[in-house]
């Protein structure tokens, strides 16, 4: 009955058997054992290309090192107003990187269009500003909408005239292929992202993400982020608990049937709302969350009835978001949505 969020929910069986199968004997710390190289190989087969992957414990620090590996202190990162590096972050990304600046554009359905960003963009090559750097998207949205391959490619193109990289924050990653029915390249690098946040707590790990860069050359950079993630207190020095989490994620497609669940569960609930207040959802669902106007009463109802979910102004009386995970039940969903509908007589 816990709407609150896709972190709520604890990690999968099958992560936390990962985690104790990998509890045996004694292994290489700070990366340089099994668990972790095998990565290199799961990594470049889900994204079809060999890739840099570097394992972190939370989604703050794959973002704020990610963009600091592509931004110089002076630089801009350029996202969407809502996005998780501007808003819930604490200036991880501007800590990071030495001073970046964050520049928080507007855009409908919680994606960038790329004609703000370039009109973001002043003075560039002027050695009194601060100069285009990033641009970094979140897919799945921070509320819940997808980035069709084509929007992330014309982002790309903007960035490219301006010799910025593209950055995906993938916590949600897993909710965005399984709904996309793309493949994880066609969503990453071949619509021209450099690097992505790729996530597993929210979907299923304990605490594991994995940070991977694509661009070209990688040598330097990936040594970049080695360096960037020891010195900002981000090598783990029992890595292979990290990456046996990862490895159990992707092993028979855990992390898509579980964000399939969760996305489903999302549909569900949206419908059912839908049918009981005959109200629809602010923006549509497309992945694992969703915005509504409840009504007043009925929120207050739900919330008396122990069910919980977080207000959120800005969409109507009684605003509310609700996130759907991979241990999301149906029973949870109908229970909500009967409770819904009695609320409203
Ligand atoms: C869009 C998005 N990005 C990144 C994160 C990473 O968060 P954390 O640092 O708590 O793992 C979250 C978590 O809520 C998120 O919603």
């Amino acid at each position: 009955m816990d709407f609150r969020s896709d972190n709520v929910s604890g990690a999968h069986p099958a992560v936390l058997e990962a985690i104790a199968a990998a509890n045996h004997g004694t292994a290489a710390a700070y990366g340089d054992d099994d668990w972790t190289r095998r990565l290199a190989r799961r990594f470049a087969d889900l994204f079809e290309r060999p890739v840099t992957v570097m394992p972190v414990a939370t989604g703050t620090a794959a973002n704020a090192l990610a963009l600091a590996t592509f931004t110089p202190p002076w630089g801009s990162i350029f996202c969407h107003a809502g996005a998780h590096i501007n808003v819930a972050e604490c200036g991880a990304p501007d800590f990071y990187s030495g001073g970046a600046r964050v520049v928080a554009i507007d855009g409908a359905h919680g994606k960038l269009p790329p004609a703000a960003v370039e009109a973001a963009i002043h003075r560039e090559g002027d050695v009194h500003a601060n100069q285009p750097a990033a641009i970094s998207i979140s897919q799945a949205t921070e509320i819940g909408t997808l980035y069709r391959a084509e929007e992330i490619g014309a982002l790309a193109e903007a960035a490219r005239r301006h010799r910025m990289i593209v950055h995906v924050d993938g916590a949600r990653f897993a909710n965005a292929v399984a709904s996309a029915g793309k493949s994880a390249a066609a969503l990453t690098w071949k619509a021209g992202v450099d690097a992505l946040s790729f996530g597993a707590t929210k979907n299923g790990c304990l605490a594991a993400e994995a940070i991977v860069l694509f661009s070209e050359p990688p040598p330097e950079r990936a040594a970049e982020l080695a360096w960037r993630r020891k010195r900002g207190g981000h090598l783990i020095s029992k890595s292979r608990f990290l990456a046996a989490q990862l490895e159990a994620y992707l092993a028979d497609d855990l992390w898509l049937r579980n964000a399939r669940h969760a996305n489903a569960a999302a549909r569900r609930l949206a419908s059912g709302l839908e049918r009981a207040l005959g109200v629809a959802p602010a923006e549509p669902v497309e992945a694992n969350e969703i915005f509504i106007a409840l009504g007043a009463p009925v929120a207050k109802t739900l919330r008396t009835a122990g069910f919980l979910f977080h207000d959120w102004p800005g969409i109507g009386e009684g605003g509310a978001r609700l996130v759907t995970s991979f241990d999301t039940s149906d029973e949870a969903v109908d229970a909500l949505v009967a409770a819904a509908g009695r609320a409203r007589g």
